[in-house]
């Protein structure tokens, strides 16, 4: 519910457990009063703000004589640069004058129904009815600029939206340095910071610490969000745990450079700044232009991070992804890539393919190495011609062949890449990121596209399209495998060069859209060497994106907990692989590791034919497993029951049903120890009211029980042992 109270000059928005408000303040000024726990009215919270004069704190000049008034001390909805407030700055404009300051005073606000729409961007979605919009106008009379602060509140999952469009309302260009999305005070600054960090193979392992003076961040100046940092991170009280303490979340809805930036100030006061990276970017906007930023989503958990991140899951499942693959069910898949790599011939893909629908796996997926000349990763790229020597008869003999033991196909791509071993690096050397005067660095032996021009994406897509068009195909990996270097295209001019790196976003965007058109049947997971470009972003896209290149289950359970507190399971790649692991070395039990990949989008990545008789058991069990729970664990609410970074002797995780009467508890037990302590776990999420049985035993247990005394925990001997727990509510009440 959005609320406007005229008299006041407040527009108060509510979730269903979290209220948020600003208010017009004198000169126009907009502040931000209120984020946190539901209110039960609009009350103007501006009653906590003091005047007063404090030293090196500018006042603006309408205040006169006034020194009570800066904007160094008020806490700021989007906050200006360069007229008096030094703290984290979320616009930066440069006048023709060459100016870098921004001041923007309020205009006027609109609220309606439904949710705003942002053109060649991801954003959430969703009815009429879910969904309320509230619309504030800012201006900078002297720059001639106008600001909109675009807000959606979906109640039902306490999320608010945030997106900013720049325009230039004047008669002369002038350029943006810096556009956040998000801009969030805090009149208190004892506030833990919770980021997502790591590197490839162990993508977003939680970091947490206190706010300390001054500004500390986390960003990306690779090109992708990375595997370094995730735009998504906490501010959140320092008692907060799952179950307790109030926790802001924000994720920022984007796949390129960005920052996530937070600061206590000098008053104990804390500001978080998400957006755009600042980092070379700037965007000409010629007279008229429109500039938007791209959408930041926050929530507010009073409840701690549990409910944050049910939350945020929800409305990612409901309201991010889009049709058909919000509702609908997704195969269990088997890809070949660790089993093979590049090496392989049909013959090859049909033996690992061939007992696959009997152990109940749905989908085949052909990965890298099809194409061109790539047999290994030094050649081919830019080249997406089926590779007739490696698959006889073309793609569609492969796919028939597949299809005719059962099994649905799926193909690998990497269109934002190319190696200079290629025919079309050949004919096009120019259609790269490279700078004039300079030779481009290689990683993985490749070159990045500028996909930020038209005609590169043009010919790429027609080749992929015809690809996807020639065969019945159902599933696509979007890889991209290196980070940006040499940031410059040849398609624009030596002042907009700021933009490449955003324009190349937005043509990821707009190539992954097109893709979703011409082929709406067809599931992309995304894919960036595993978990470098997991974001909201992508997930507008590509309803899964492959966690990580690291298969192992124990770093898997790492990995997994990480990216829990912002996507669902159901957005996951997670994979069964064979031991030792490629990654790690590790020796991992096989039902260790599909209790592990179960809590994803679930699949293997080994060679079928190479297992034994017994694994192939396993194999059919877990995939009948899956399947029967398919509902519970990619639907369900989910619970972190351990931290595996602090609990070395177990990691637990649940999937509770909307209705509480049912529940599956997964578990990986550590290194095994001597003289193991009885353990009992505290089950969460049941009706307390309702009886459950466990794993189809003979006793009865309360929830309330379940809940508070526990589940008692076998002894399980040996290294990472797996096991689950499947608890069913009976209908007789307590
Ligand atoms: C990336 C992916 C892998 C695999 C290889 C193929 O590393 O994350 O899963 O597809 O590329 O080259």
């Amino acid at each position: 519910m959005i609320l406007y109270n005229a008299q006041d000059k407040t527009c108060t928005l509510h979730t269903r457990n979290s209220t948020y408000q600003m208010k017009v303040w004198d000169y126009h000024i907009l502040l931000h009063t209120y984020y946190g726990p539901r209110l039960a009215g609009s009350d103007d919270l501006s009653y906590l703000f003091r005047r007063s004069d404090r030293g090196f704190s500018p006042n603006p000049s309408e205040a006169g004589g006034d020194r009570t008034f800066s904007l160094d001390t008020f806490p700021q909805e989007y906050s200006t640069c360069g007229v008096g407030d030094y703290r984290l700055p979320s616009i930066e404009l440069e006048l023709p004058s060459g100016s870098r300051t921004a001041d923007l005073r309020y205009i006027k606000c609109e609220i309606r129904r439904g949710k705003y729409v942002l053109e060649g961007l991801p954003a959430f979605h969703g009815d009429e009815e879910e969904w309320e919009t509230l619309r504030i106008v800012l201006r900078d009379a002297a720059a001639q600029v106008e600001v909109e602060l675009l807000y959606g509140v979906l109640e039902e999952y306490d999320l608010i939206t945030r997106a900013v469009l720049v325009r230039n309302v004047g008669d002369t260009a002038i350029r943006l340095c810096r556009c956040a999305s998000l801009c969030l005070d805090f009149t208190r600054a004892d506030l833990d910071f919770i980021t997502f960090n790591g590197a490839h193979v162990m993508e977003r392992c939680p970091s947490r610490a206190p706010l300390r003076p001054g500004i500390q961040s986390v960003d990306s100046v690779r090109g992708a969000s990375s595997h370094q940092h995730n735009p998504f991170v906490v501010l959140c009280d320092k008692t907060a745990g799952e179950d307790c303490g109030l926790c802001y979340g924000a994720m920022l809805l984007y796949s390129g450079n960005f920052q996530a930036a937070a600061e206590r100030d000098q008053f104990e006061n804390a500001r978080l700044v998400m957006g755009l990276n600042p980092y070379h970017f700037t965007w000409t906007l010629e007279p008229g232009a429109v500039f938007t930023a791209p959408e930041a989503a926050m929530v507010c958990s009073p409840a701690g991070f549990g409910q944050m991140s049910r939350q945020f899951h929800r409305a990612i499942r409901k309201n991010l992804i889009r049709d058909p693959w919000a509702d609908r069910r997704k195969p269990v898949l088997i890809n070949h890539w660790e089993a093979t790599e590049a090496d392989f011939t049909a013959d090859r893909l049909v033996d690992i393919a061939r007992e696959a629908p009997e152990l109940g796996l749905e989908l085949f997926v052909m990965d890298d190495g099809w194409f061109g000349r790539r047999n290994d990763d030094n050649a081919g790229l830019g080249d997406w011609l089926v590779n007739e020597e490696k698959l006889p008869g073309g793609l569609e003999a492969l796919v028939e062949r597949i299809k005719a033991l059962g099994m649905e196909f799926g193909i690998w791509i990497e269109p934002e890449m190319v190696n200079e071993d290629s025919e079309l690096y050949r004919a096009h050397p120019d259609w790269t990121l490279n700078v004039p005067g300079r030779k481009s660095s290689r990683g993985r032996n490749q070159l990045v596209l500028d996909f930020s021009r038209g005609d590169v994406r043009d010919h790429i897509y027609g080749q992929i399209k015809a690809v996807l068009s020639s065969a019945d195909i159902s599933y696509v990996k979007w890889d991209m495998n290196r980070s940006l270097t040499e940031v410059w295209s040849a398609a624009l001019p030596a002042g907009r060069q700021g933009e490449v790196y955003h324009r190349y976003v937005l043509g990821v965007y707009e190539f992954a859209e097109r893709m979703r058109r011409d082929f709406p049947h067809i599931l992309i997971e995304g894919c960036a060497g595993g978990g470098g470009r997991f974001d909201g972003g992508m997930l507008y896209y590509t309803p899964q994106i492959w966690c990580s290149d690291n298969t192992d289950a124990v770093d898997r359970l790492r990995i997994q907990y990480g990216t829990s507190f912002c996507y669902p399971v159901s957005t996951m790649g997670a994979h069964v692989s064979a031991v030792p692991n490629g990654c790690t070395g590790r020796v991992t039990p096989m039902e260790t590791r599909g209790v592990v990949a179960m809590s994803g989008t679930f699949g293997y990545e080994m060679d079928l034919s190479k297992c034994t008789p017994e694994e192939k058991e396993i194999i059919r069990r877990q995939a009948a497993i899956f399947k029967e729970h398919y509902d519970l664990i990619q639907d369900g609410d989910y619970y972190r029951l351990s931290d595996p970074f602090q609990n070395g002797r177990f990691t637990a995780w649940e999937h509770v049903s909307h209705d509480r009467r049912e529940a599956l508890v997964s578990l990986v037990t550590g290194q095994f120890h001597g003289a193991p302590p009885f353990l009992a776990l505290q089950i969460r999420g049941l009706d307390p009211a309702l009886r459950y049985r466990v794993n189809g035993g003979g006793t009865l247990y309360g929830g309330d029980v379940l809940m508070r005394a526990g589940y008692p925990l076998p002894i399980l001997p040996g290294d990472y042992q797996g096991m689950q727990l499947y608890i069913q509510a009976e209908d007789e009440q307590v």
